[in-house]
């Protein structure tokens, strides 16, 4: 296994669509164990292929000791009623902000193995879900807020491009733990 490098904003790779997976095959399962891995070591609680610079439809997660990979991941059944609560991004260190997301997904897909595999998450695994899927059609957390945080937020990134730092009395000081990020 090895720990990959987490492609962060600003990154291009980030804003384009990941293809599906024709055949999952050797390549994705060590693809798999290795996403797992970097996502252990960073932490984090899902990793999706571009974020690790591979255009393709493939996403891991980790939530309450289960854990999985998820290849051409798609959602079936989302509830009406929707969330909202804080989330990070591993490709956006620092960040974290409320994102409203439906409560309950159904999602389809294959796991590593090309065996189908099907859940219907709620709360932070629909969360996970729905996040990791996002990074899959090129789109971030932050496209999702309310137009002024996601200026805050654009500013904010701005300014770390920049190598300025956080600032500290800001409401998203990371006060999801590292581990939230996904
Ligand atoms: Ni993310």
């Amino acid at each position: 296994m090895a720990v990959l490098t987490i492609r962060t904003f600003g990154d291009p790779v980030l804003r384009q669509k990941a293809r599906p997976v024709e055949d999952v095959g050797d390549v994705q399962r060590r693809l798999s164990e290795d996403m797992l891995e970097t996502m252990r070591v960073a932490p984090g609680v899902g990793l999706a292929g571009p974020q690790v610079g591979v255009l393709e439809r493939i996403f891991t997660w980790e939530v309450e000791d289960e854990f999985g990979t998820i290849v051409n991941p798609v959602i079936t059944k989302r509830s009406r009623r929707m969330f909202t609560d804080e989330e990070g991004c591993l490709s956006l260190p620092g960040l974290v902000y409320p994102v409203e997301r439906h409560l309950k997904v159904s999602v389809e897909g294959l796991d590593e193995n090309g065996d189908r595999v099907e859940f219907d998450a709620e709360e932070h695994l629909a969360r996970v879900f729905q996040h990791e899927i996002d990074h899959l059609d090129g789109v971030l957390f932050i496209d999702r807020l309310p137009d002024d945080l996601r200026r805050e937020a654009r500013r904010i990134l701005a300014d770390q491009a920049l190598g300025l730092p956080l600032p500290r009395s800001n409401h998203i000081r990371t006060r999801v733990p590292t581990e939230e990020a996904l």
